[in-house]
């Protein structure tokens, strides 16, 4: 091992896309990120534009290795996460989508969803995939894709019924790490922690399940081959005459929430990360058991190293985190993130106003397709830092929902949860999580867990790192946060954001 070569990863997020190259310490040495756009076709509807994200994945390796001086042959090897559940159909010939993506947060298939309830298959979609019946997975994006996407002008010649196509094996279908794996290697190929969060994956058998492939009417030659989340046979090679120049092993991959996890190495049972994004994802590994949820949370696959079984882990979903913060700028309350901890601390409290940011309904543990966004408790005395300091509670809370749930499903309490994500560079809601739960909250050294845990699938699998413990010594604490509120306050002030919860249930419906 000379101390010249690297391991790349690419993080393609919800609202951009990342480049970072990690040493073998797990330390960062090269950084690029670009935003890409954000489609509203309509009120709940969210697309991304595939091509936008594949032209800037080029830019920001390309970018990132030129910034910190390096040489694509210093790579040896790239690793991808990405937003999950995010659905691209593409031509595979051409290589062309047949529509925008459907975003995670796209809301436009909850009519098809509540159907599904009414029609009692609930407990069949959660006892085969893990997962709760939701507009959030890739299976009714899929479908909705192949029920109203035009046929691609520009090829006229085959504009016939998509649905044709698709049984004719002409179309594919996958989430974001699949559409970059495609174009970086030409390798239909997908991870097996991506496949768990489509609705169409059975998370027990470890196959397509044929059934819900029916369900949705997605034919089977669509789907992507599934593979370990850390491949020693490689998703394929990057190709010498492309971008890149190289042919650099493409070699593991891993959804971002499971990513970060695998980054923070939470590898044995009972580790907890959660992290802030634009929504917020905890997960607690539950090693090889597929823990079923009582509690409102998601079954689902943590990761897979080559040759190794599945390591589970159950997780609780938030849909707005991040995105609360960032709606306080939209609506001109604040100018930047990083003000809401001085706006917060500069008042002792809300002043009883609870804010609810359920803007696309909510996730775990309420699964509820109509909730909307709901502020309460408002007097006229009321002002911005109370909003402040409600919204970043919010996320405080809608996490004490999810450290409840987790601990009712495992039985393992939670004494100390790993963070990570843009919002923990906030010490305010460290420690404001910390009061609200009720548990020591530990910050890494390095926080793009993310980025770092599909460079480290990859590196295990080309044998940049030997093993998951050589690992474990790269992780460094930042800061740990302790509880200093009382916990009967914490749980009064918990207590009532159930009420505000309850007000925001349901909200849409005609
Ligand atoms: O499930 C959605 C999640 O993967 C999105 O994460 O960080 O892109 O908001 P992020």
């Amino acid at each position: 091992m000379t101390d010249k070569t690297y391991v790349g990863a690419i993080d393609q997020g919800t609202t951009g896309t990342r480049f970072m190259v990690f040493d073998h310490a797990g330390q960062v040495v090269a950084n690029a990120y670009e935003k890409h756009e954000q489609i509203y076709p309509e009120p709940g509807w969210v697309e991304h534009d595939p091509i936008e994200i594949w032209e800037n994945t080029k830019n920001v390796v390309l970018e990132g290795l030129s910034d910190a001086g390096l040489e694509a042959s210093q790579l040896e090897a790239l690793g991808i996460t990405n937003q999950r559940e995010t659905t691209v159909v593409w031509d595979k010939d051409s290589g062309r989508p047949v529509h925008n993506a459907l975003v995670w947060q796209d809301r436009r298939t909850t009519d098809r969803v509540e159907e599904l309830q009414d029609a009692g298959k609930v407990e069949e979609i959660r006892e085969k995939t893990g997962l709760e019946c939701d507009a959030y997975f890739s299976a009714t994006k899929t479908e909705w894709i192949l029920d109203n996407a035009e046929p691609l002008k520009m090829e006229s010649s085959r504009s016939r019924d998509l649905r044709d196509r698709a049984v004719d094996g002409e179309l594919l279908m996958g989430t974001i790490d699949a559409w970059l794996i495609y174009n970086l290697t030409g390798n239909h190929i997908t991870d097996v922690s991506n496949a768990s969060r489509t609705m169409l994956y059975n998370i027990r058998d470890m196959e397509w399940d044929h059934e819900l492939l029916e369900e949705f009417d997605v034919p089977a030659e669509m789907v992507p081959e599934v593979r370990p989340s850390s491949d020693e046979e490689y998703y394929g090679h990057t190709d010498p005459d492309g971008f890149l120049g190289e042919a650099v092993p493409v070699a593991g991959a891993l959804g971002d929430q499971q990513a970060a996890m695998f980054g923070q190495t939470c590898f044995d049972k009972g580790d907890a990360k959660n992290t802030y994004g634009t929504g917020a994802f905890y997960l607690m590994n539950t090693g090889e058991e597929a823990v079923a949820s009582d509690n409102g949370l998601l079954t689902t696959v943590g990761f897979q190293l080559s040759g190794e079984p599945v390591q589970y882990a159950l997780e609780g979903s938030i849909f707005v985190a991040g995105a609360a913060i960032e709606f306080l700028e939209d609506i001109d309350l604040i100018n930047n993130a990083a003000q809401t901890a001085e706006l917060a601390r500069s008042v002792d409290s809300t002043d009883g106003v609870y804010m609810v940011p359920a803007f696309t309904g909510l996730g775990a543990p309420h699964w509820d397709g109509r909730a909307r966004g709901t502020i309460v408790g408002m007097t006229r005395g009321t002002r911005k830092e109370h909003l402040v300091r409600a919204t970043l509670e919010s996320i405080a809370y809608q996490t004490r929902d999810l450290a409840e749930a987790m601990e009712a499903d495992s039985g393992i309490e939670t004494t100390s949860l790993r963070v990570d994500g843009g919002a923990v560079k906030n010490n305010f809601l460290c420690q404001l999580q910390s009061d609200i739960i009720q548990t020591d909250i530990v910050r890494p050294e390095v926080d793009e867990t993310t980025a770092l845990g599909s460079a480290y699938a990859a590196g295990l699998a080309v044998g940049y790192w030997d093993s998951v413990d050589e690992l474990r010594e790269n992780w460094q604490i930042d800061r740990e946060f302790e509880a200093e509120m009382d916990g009967s306050k914490a749980d009064k002030m918990y207590a009532r954001w159930d009420d505000a919860v309850e007000r925001s249930l349901d909200w849409a419906r005609d």
